[in-house]
């Protein structure tokens, strides 16, 4: 007898103390079977019950090495890809809420990232000439063409090491989809801002003439995070000249020019760290996500320091909110009566050239 799924109309009303409960429950029964992935975006009622957190690369490492059967992943669509492609053929992804895409993974399309390559073989030859780089936000046909043209996947936390190997692999890279991740990283590295051009995928040629394609190292994808652009110079300037001791530390999806302004430049995970391992009553300005910031700020406190929100507006990434404790204790109590509803399985051909991408990034970093 094939067991209906409860539908998720049954769970759109229940309250958070009550989803709270049956999650627990629901978790206890499930035992190991079941694992948890929440990013350090998630909102503290999801984000507590996860089993491991982390940042991009962390969570995509726990994807590959993790037993359970059911991978429910509290992220984005990409990470639960990422999921499907990394773990053993059995094993299932699943994404509580279909909706939690990223905004910035969709400004890059794999039709409009061939047209670029197609486009750039009228300059240059990009097999041989230009490795193509995809940031780990952006969707699993991408990661597929990267894994076909030599190319690999980079995380926030090693972008640096990732372009390093890719330069001495050809003599340019095609960075996708957050120009930003890539321009701060490339200047770290030593190359100048014009030769890290920008493509428009709007314009004919990427809206670059072939003279300045043939002197970049870098084209950058015109790509960005929408709640990473709301961070402004202006917004570290003002701080600081209340707080003048004041650290900031931002996102590599930042600005350059808030990149420029903040001591501290890294992942996620590593802003974390950076600011758990500080000396006590250290200030803080940050610049990332909101329900992150809140939870660090809270959790430092009893050390005396002080974590500030960048930004007077509130900002917090609307995908990675979509996933809510409904939605979670949707899906678990469907596992428990044997049902998988919301998996993510990557198509076939497609997960293994991704596969070959990722695993390029994996044996570096
Ligand atoms: P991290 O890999 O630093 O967690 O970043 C993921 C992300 O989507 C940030 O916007
Ligand atoms: Fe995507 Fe930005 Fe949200 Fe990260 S914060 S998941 S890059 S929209």
């Amino acid at each position: 007898m094939t067991v209906q799924a409860l539908p998720i109309e049954n769970y759109a009303l229940l309250d958070d103390a009550d989803c709270e409960a049956r999650i627990v429950a629901a978790k206890q029964k499930l035992g190991k079977r079941v694992v948890i992935l929440g990013h350090h975006y998630q909102r503290d009622e999801v984000f507590r019950h996860a089993d491991l957190t982390g940042d991009s690369l962390k969570l995509s490492r726990e994807a590959s090495h993790s037993e359970a059967e059911y991978i429910v992943f509290c992220g984005v669509h990409f990470m639960a890809e990422v999921a499907d492609i990394l773990s053993r053929p059995e094993q299932i992804a699943i994404l509580p809420d279909l909706a939690a895409g990223c905004s910035m993974a969709d400004m890059a399309s794999l039709p409009a990232v061939q047209r670029c390559w197609q486009e750039l073989a009228q300059v240059l030859d990009p097999d041989a000439d230009v490795t193509p780089v995809t940031y780990i936000n952006s969707a699993a046909d991408l990661k597929a063409f990267c894994g076909k043209h030599g190319g690999i996947v980079c995380t926030s936390s090693n972008a640096g090491k990732i372009l390093d190997n890719s330069f001495a692999q050809r003599p340019k890279v095609l960075f996708f989809p957050d120009q930003h991740l890539g321009r701060n990283t490339g200047y770290r590295m030593g190359i100048a801002l014009e030769h890290m051009v920008l493509w428009d995928p709007a314009l004919p040629l990427g809206g670059l003439s072939e003279q300045q394609i043939r002197d970049a190292r870098m084209i950058l994808w015109k790509g960005y995070c929408s709640v990473h652009q709301v961070f402004m110079p202006a917004h570290i300037d003002a701080y600081l000249a209340r707080h003048p001791d004041a650290l900031v530390i931002s996102h590599p999806e930042c600005s350059f020019e808030v990149c420029q302004k903040s001591q501290y430049v890294g992942s996620t995970e590593y802003i974390l760290k950076t600011v758990r391992d500080a000396p006590a009553a250290t200030h803080w300005l940050v610049g990332t996500e909101l329900n992150m910031v809140n939870r660090l700020a809270a959790e430092v406190k009893a050390q005396g320091k002080q974590v500030h929100f960048m930004s007077p507006i509130i900002c917090m990434c609307s995908t990675m909110f979509r996933t809510d404790p409904q939605h979670l204790a949707w899906v678990l109590e469907n596992l428990v009566n044997g049902v998988v509803v919301n998996r993510i399985r990557v198509p076939a051909d497609e997960a293994r050239l991704a596969k070959l991408a990722l695993e390029r990034m994996l044996r570096i970093v």
